[in-house]
Formats: C-alpha cells, sequence, structure tokens
C-alpha cells in the first residue's frame, strides 16, 4: 500500500502514534541524535519518536512503508560505525527505543532472560546477577549501550572468547519487520532445528531489515572465582603461544585474553593520570588475562600453577595477579583507558580486523611495517582480542596535523592496512559493524553472488527501502 501524505501530515501522523509527549519536534531536542560520539557523522531529522510497545513500532513502520519515510534506529547510538547516525541533509525520521526496557522475564532455570531492545546491557546484567546468573556480553560501553543495538551490530568485547559475540547468546528475537508485520522468533530453545534461522539474519543488520523489540538470550552461572592478571612478555608471537597453553591448561575457564602493547600504559594514563603503574620494568608485549569459575574449582590456585609453570619456560618474563577486587579493576582500567587516550589524541584511524590467529603475528607485524613506510609520521598501536584472532590495529596521526591532514592520513592508513588485510583474507569489520564508515570498503570486497543475494533478502524483507538506508548495502537512487 501506497499513501500520498504531505509532509507535514505524515510527520503528524507518526506523532500520533506515539503521542506528542513521546515525539521530539524541535531541533535542539533532536541534536543530541545527529551526531555520534567521535564527531565523524553529523545528519539531519525533522523527528524522533520513542515508542512505549510493539505495537507502536508495528505501526511506525507501517505508515514508514506506506508513505516511503526512511527510518534509522537508535539504541545506546554508542557504534562506532555511524550506524545510527540519520544521513546528512535528510528528512530520516529517527525511532528510539529507549523507553521499551523492561526486563519482560528471567527464566534461572532455563538460564534465559527475556529482555526488551530498548534495556540498557548494564540492566540486563544486573537482573541476571540478581538470579545468581552472568549475562556475560562486556563492553566499554554497557552503562549506556542497548541490547537491540548490541543485536544489530553483533557486539562482541572482551568476554567472546569465553562466550560468544551476541549472535551466539542470542536465543530468539521479536522484530517489527519494515512492513508494520511482527516476527514472533522469541523462543527460548537452545536446539531447535526447525527450517531456515531467521534470526541470524536481523542480527548484525544494523536495523536495515527492522526493529528488533525483544530478545530471549542466554544466561551463564555467575562465575564467583576470578583471577586477574597483567602479564608482561617479549612478543605478540610469545602472546599467541600463551594463549595456546592457557587454552590447554585452563580447562576453558579463561575469561578474558586482551593484548596490549607498551603504549597503552601511555595512553591509558593521558586519560587516567593518577593510574598507578601496576608493573615494574617495561616489556616489548603485555597480555591481560583472566580466569573465571564458580563452584568446586579453585581458580586463584589455577591462575598461580599456571603463569608458574610459564613463567619457568620463560614465556612470560614478569607478572602480577590482583589481590583484590580494586587491584583487578585497576588493571581493567589500563585496557579501558587507553581507548580514552587515543581519542585525547584526536581522530585517528581505528580498525576491528580479524585473521586467522594462526597468521595474527605476521599480519600485525607486516600491516604495521606497511604503515611505517607509507606514514613515517604516524603512530600505529595494535591491541584487542587476541584470542578471537580480533585486534584493533589503529593509526594515529602527529600531534599538531591540520584537520585536513589528519583525514588525508586516516584514508591513507585505512588503504594501506586494508591491502595487507586482504592479502592474509581478514575480515574488515569483526566487531562494529559497517554502518556508514565502512560501506565501501564493504561493498568493495562482495563477490557478484554475495551482493546479489544479500539485495534479494533486503528487497524482499524491506520492499520499500525505508530502513536505515545509510547503512550497509548502496542502492543506486537511495543513498
Ligand atoms: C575495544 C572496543 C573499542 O575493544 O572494541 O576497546
Ligand atoms: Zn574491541
Amino acid at each position: 500500500m501506497s499513501m500520498t501524505l504531505t509532509r507535514a501530515d505524515t510527520l503528524r501522523a507518526f506523532i500520533d502514534i506515539v503521542g506528542e509527549a513521546h515525539a521530539l519536534v524541535l531541533q535542539d531536542d533532536i541534536k543530541p541524535y545527529l551526531t555520534e560520539n567521535r564527531g565523524l557523522y553529523h545528519g539531519s531529522s525533522p523527528l524522533v519518536l520513542k515508542p512505549a510497545s510493539t505495537a507502536e513500532v508495528s505501526a511506525i513502520l507501517k505508515l514508514a512503508s506506506a508513505t516511503g519515510t526512511p527510518i534509522v534506529p537508535v539504541s545506546g547510538g554508542t557504534g562506532l560505525v555511524g550506524g545510527q547516525v540519520p544521513r546528512e541533509g535528510s528528512d530520516d525520521v529517527l525511532l528510539s527505543l529507549e523507553r521499551m526496557n523492561r526486563i519482560r522475564e528471567v527464566d534461572a532455570l532455563a538460564d534465559v532472560i527475556i529482555v526488551d531492545g530498548g534495556c540498557v546491557l548494564a540492566s540486563v546484567q544486573k537482573a541476571a546477577e540478581e538470579h545468581d546468573r552472568l549475562f556475560p556480553l562486556s563492553l566499554g560501553s554497557e552503562g549506556s549501550c542497548r541490547i537491540g543495538g548490541n543485536l544489530s551490530t553483533n557486539a562482541g568485547g572482551t568476554a567472546v572468547l569465553a562466550y560468544g559475540n551476541m549472535r551466539q547468546l542470542c536465543l530468539g528475537l521479536e522484530v517489527v519487520l519494515p512492513t508494520g508485520e511482527i516476527w514472533d522468533g522469541l523462543r527460548r530453545l537452545k536446539k531447535d532445528n526447525s527450517g531456515y534461522d531467521l534470526r541470524d539474519l536481523f542480527i548484525g543488520a544494523e536495523g536495515t531489515l527492522g526493529i528488533i523489540t525483544a530478545v530471549s538470550i542466554k544466561l551463564m552461572p555467575f562465575p564467583d572465582q576470578v583471577a586477574t592478571a597483567l602479564l608482561g612478555l617479549n612478543s605478540l608471537d610469545d602472546a599467541i603461544t600463551l594463549y595456546r597453553r592457557a587454552r590447554r591448561d585452563c580447562c576453558d575457564l579463561m575469561s578474558a585474553f586482551e593484548f596490549m602493547p607498551p603504549l597503552a600504559f601511555v595512553l591509558a594514563r593521558e586519560a587516567i593520570p593518577d593510574l598507578a603503574m601496576p608493573i615494574a620494568g617495561d616489556y616489548p608485549a603485555y597480555v591481560l588475562m583472566e580466569i573465571s569459575g564458580s563452584g568446586l574449582v579453585d581458580i586463584a590456585d589455577l591462575m598461580e600453577r599456571f603463569l608458574g609453570g610459564v613463567m619457568e619456560d620463560g614465556l612470560v618474563v614478569d607478572g602480577v595477579i590482583a589481590a583484590s577486587q580494586a587491584q583487578a579493576r585497576n588493571l581493567w582500567l589500563f585496557r579501558e583507558g587507553m581507548n580514552e587516550g587515543q581519542a585525547k589524541r584526536g581522530q585517528h584511524m581505528r580498525t576491528d580486523i580479524s585473521v586467522p590467529l594462526s597468521r595474527l603475528a605476521d599480519f600485525v607485524r607486516d600491516a604495521e611495517q606497511a604503515v611505517s613506510e607509507a606514514l613515517p609520521d604516524c603512530t600505529s598501536v595494535s591491541y584487542g582480542h587476541v584470542g578471537d584472532g580480533n585486534v584493533h590495529l589503529n593509526v594515529l596521526p602527529p600531534a599538531g596535523s591540520s584537520p585536513a591532514e589528519i583525514a588525508a592520513k586516516i584514508y591513507e592508513a585505512k588503504t594501506v592496512v586494508n591491502r595487507v588485510l586482504d592479502e592474509y583474507h581478514g575480515s574488515i569489520s569483526a566487531e562494529h559493524g559497517i554502518g556508514r564508515l565502512k560501506r565501501a570498503d564493504f561493498e568493495e570486497r562482495l563477490d557478484p553472488s554475495h551482493r546479489a543475494l544479500l539485495s534479494a533478502l533486503k528487497q524482499a524483507i524491506d520492499p520499500s527501502m525505508v530502513m536505515n538506508p545509510g547503512c550497509q548495502l548502496n542502492f543506486p537512487g537511495i543513498s
């Protein structure tokens, strides 16, 4: 069904669905929704809608499809690829799930929690903990990102190693399709082989196929013992060997394994100046490792015996095990603070690359070498979730560069790193998604049959092409 309304009538009809109190129409109120954290994108929009129910979301999308009004879904707004920002100069209508933030049900016996798409990640973690369960997704932005956005970007973070990313944690979804139809796929089954798995289509779709209004997700036993250690090593190669050893020796209880270069400490202290240096001496490589468990295992003993062995073998040169939760938190502050430190240095090239673990050390060496040849005045910093084969190989332009120089260096750094990545058959997005930032790089790497399938799916599910049109695939005449 297509409908012809004046623009004012269309906006009025959208506002009537949620009620005036839940629609933002003044540019001052809308402004915070028009940019993203790094200030990379600035969009425009005449209206922000804050529905309270799946039925209201359905009415909004039905009207959007009928009138051809583009809709940009907004979640916590913490995404790193611009997927949450409307297009520049557009009349895209923003749809925020911030009022849909109910914990619908905790089924502790089945280890399942069912929540609205607008729940803040930390509130889902808290609801699980109240039932002595863990919801393991863990991200720097967990205090403000929302679960619908976590699903739409298939969020990862530091606990993927042990528990998987959003895709692996999700059991079922309720989705409002672009036509307004509601797909009730909110199952809570661990095993379900009945036909195509539609759920996985909507995870990582960045709101291009509809709005995730609710999700059922897996919970784990709450680990009441956690051992956290910061280790000094000689190289990334040693860190990968250490990872393999930990996989073998720690009975699958390793819950984090984060790699950091020496620059991590410098950057973290630029953001948090009074952060105490946790480890004496300088090392070429550091690993932040965590083992977690509950019940009858002795996690502290396991960590001590494991480190004793790898230090005796010379794989780890020095290390510190946190003696309290506060000390563990301090170790994590180095990992988290280094992101903030990079942000303080200004715009830089960020990546979230993955290659097979067996090739990771070679890839980082080759890519950093290529960057230093092409951009000798820039600084590479590679860190992250090495156990997942996932690194953030970021490139920081020198202090004092003009905005135009920074933009040129970021572009050059991205081109150089992606060229090396292609030689390694890696992914340009292991974590953060495509959004608007990596759209061209994504399209360039799609083979025609892959593109045709994606395009056919988009057109089947969103025939009016109204959902988040600035993101992912580019359709002629639409962006
Ligand atoms: C990290 C986020 C930025 O790992 O992906 O720090
Ligand atoms: Zn990451």
